[in-house]
């Protein structure tokens, strides 16, 4: 059966101090979750989030890796580095780095890989953009991302991905798929799972709906069949919301 997850990702907040009393905070408040709980952090967080939550419960994640596995790339960090930190997961193909850092197909399918050679566990994030859904293609542009970068992989490397459907209109906006949107989508995704790699796959892989889901909408989004889970921005940052969010489990 596949795993439900909450997994917060921090985007570019938090300096080193900051990130060291949440991490702290969240070790003491998560207790006996109903789900796996990751926290994706900024670089400069990694080793200390993971070094702190050693033990616990809740397991660490970084928020890109490059597609280079080492060398002279001023800046870049790969995915073996991010490993040797203690990280388990990399969240790959957010829609602030397709948007902002013009990331293609290719190079998130390169990532991907990167990740799965340094043995991280990619959470690979999907989603249309606002005039996108206006238009009614929402499908096939899922469609579209989850082909291009995953279906190149086997079977065994597709078994370590965690799906997440992130629709761009609804990240930092306050406004939610309602959870009939989300679960339209969650399904589509997963029968794209089961015709290329099975029904087993398909009911195996964890797929988590991102874009403003806060305590007072996780429980209701949660309960939809095909969504595991959340990849959660802005109520990742709170101790409290984070937890609220857990909670809905
Ligand atoms: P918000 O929860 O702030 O809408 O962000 C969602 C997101 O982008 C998580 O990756």
């Amino acid at each position: 059966m596949r795993k439900n997850i909450v997994a917060g990702n921090w985007k570019m907040n938090k300096n080193f101090q900051e990130g060291l009393d949440l991490v702290n905070e969240l070790k003491e408040k998560v207790v006996n979750p109903n789900c796996e709980v990751i926290v994706c952090t900024p670089f400069i967080h990694l080793a200390c989030a993971a070094d702190e939550l050693e033990g616990s419960v809740i397991a660490v994640g970084a928020e890109d890796c490059s597609t280079h596995e080492s060398g002279a790339y001023t800046g870049e960090v790969s995915a073996a580095m991010i490993k040797s930190t203690g990280a388990k997961y990399c969240i790959i193909g957010h829609s602030e780095r397709r948007t902002y850092f013009k990331e293609s197909h290719e190079m998130l399918k390169e990532k991907v890989l990167m990740a799965l050679k340094n043995d991280l566990r990619p959470i690979f994030c999907v989603g249309e953009v606002k005039e996108q859904r206006e238009q009614g293609i929402q499908n096939s542009v899922v469609e579209a991302q989850i082909k291009e970068s995953l279906f190149n992989l086997t079977a065994e490397e597709f078994a370590k991905v965690v799906v997440a459907y992130e629709p761009v209109w609804a990240i930092g906006t306050g406004l939610t798929a309602t959870p009939d949107q989300a679960e339209e989508i969650h399904a589509h995704i997963r029968s794209l799972i089961a015709a290329k790699y099975g029904k087993e796959m398909a009911e195996n892989t964890t797929i988590l709906y991102g874009g403003s889901c806060k305590p007072s909408n996780a429980k209701e989004l949660f309960a939809k069949p095909d969504i595991d889970g959340g990849l959660i921005g802005g109520a990742a940052l709170k101790a409290d919301d984070f937890c609220g969010i857990i909670n809905a489990f």
